[in-house]
């Protein structure tokens, strides 16, 4: 195996996935799309939704698990609200379809809500919130997930890590950007932890009997315990019940692991674009919103603390710093792009 880490251009990476993409015929649109998200999940430092995802949608892809061309149908029936059947394709195509027809909506009624079902694993939800900011609008993305969690006080996987994320613009580059599982950690982190055989925090997950864990192999057979308790674990409710069951799509064990190859994945996800102006102008609630933040950081630490963020930030500057230096690719991220070239037949160069 690999050791050292190689730095590569964010625009490098992107070229190798969608030349992966492409291997299996997704379209180059499609593929760019798909390849922004996950280089995106690298730039903010969320690997365990990066390049991690690619082998098993390459998989899906070329089994025919996921539909290379879907067409997508909406299905509206009021003014704000429509519903999309994403016909099996890739979640990210998808997804970045609603926001921008969420905003779209919204641009003309001043709120837009997509349903989405018949979806995949769609990666980073902060990706689609996002793409809210540059149009004075504010994001919100849920997304339903395969089973990992327990329903509180249970000990058999039932609800998905389900994430929910919500973008704010302030005044320029500043926004706030919550992007997080409803659980106490994304199963993407548990998976990274069994790959590099190390072992996971307490308190993040239980054994298949519902004894705490801290051997990733068997949280991965257990299941992930909800973030905050109870509150986790009710998030994850709603989000099921609003992002699969509301767009008529998949929910609770309906929605299948990536890596469980014997059906589609059956997602659903749920996207709203909300338009600051309808409620006040723009200019002054960015302002406020940047304000805000600057109130945040200025916010009396706790003991050895040396600097607050704002939610979003970390990831910010992360991304800031990763688009200038590159991005630091560990020895086993270096060995699944190589592997995954040999496989789909793809030269790739990281010398960058
Ligand atoms: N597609 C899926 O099915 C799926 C499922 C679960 C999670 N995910 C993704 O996994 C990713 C990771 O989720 P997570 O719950 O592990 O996120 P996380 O715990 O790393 O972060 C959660 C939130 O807390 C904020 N935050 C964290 N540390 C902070 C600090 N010190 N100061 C200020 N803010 C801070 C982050 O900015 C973020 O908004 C997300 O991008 C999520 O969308 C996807």
């Amino acid at each position: 195996m690999q050791e050292a880490a190689v730095l590569i251009q964010h625009k490098a990476l992107k070229e190798i996935c969608n030349s992966l993409l492409q291997a299996v015929s997704i379209n180059p649109k499609d593929a760019e799309t798909t390849s922004d998200v996950t280089v995106c999940a690298e730039l903010r430092g969320i690997s365990s939704h990066g390049i991690a995802r690619l082998p098993a949608y390459l998989k899906r892809i070329r089994t025919g698990l996921i539909n290379a061309r879907p067409e997508f149908k909406y299905y509206p029936k009021y003014g704000s609200v429509t519903v999309m059947d994403a016909d099996n394709g890739l979640g990210q195509v998808a997804a970045c379809k609603a926001m921008e027809k969420a905003i779209d909506i919204a641009g003309q009624t001043g709120a837009g809500l997509v349903g989405v079902r018949n979806s995949n694993h769609f990666g980073v939800a902060a990706y689609y919130a996002m793409q809210a900011l540059p149009h004075d609008m504010i994001g919100i993305v849920l997304t339903n997930a395969s089973p990992a969690m327990a329903p509180f006080g249970g000990r058999k996987a039932f609800l998905g890590t389900n994430p929910m994320a919500v973008a704010i613009p302030g005044q320029g580059d500043d926004s706030i950007v919550v992007d997080m599982a409803s659980s106490i950690t994304a199963r993407g982190k548990i998976r990274l932890c069994a790959a590099q055989g190390v072992e996971l925090p307490a308190g993040w997950a239980l054994d298949e009997e519902g004894n705490p864990t801290t051997d990733p192999a068997k949280a991965l057979q257990g299941s992930i315990l909800p973030m905050g308790g109870a509150k986790g674990y009710a998030l994850a409710v709603l989000i099921d019940l609003m992002a699969g069951m509301l767009t008529g799509g998949g929910y609770s064990v309906a929605v299948k692991q990536l890596n469980d190859y014997s059906g589609p994945v059956n997602a659903g996800h749920l996207l709203m674009a909300i338009k600051i102006e309808a409620f006040m102008e723009a200019e002054t609630f960015k302002g406020s919103v940047s304000d805000y933040i600057a109130r945040l950081h200025e916010a009396p630490r706790a003991g050895a603390v040396q600097k607050i963020y704002a939610p979003g930030e970390i990831e910010q500057n992360l991304t800031r710093e990763r688009l200038e230096k590159g991005i630091p690719l560990t020895g086993e991220q270096v060995d699944l792009l190589e592997k995954m070239a040999a496989e789909y037949g793809v030269a790739i160069s990281l010398d960058y």
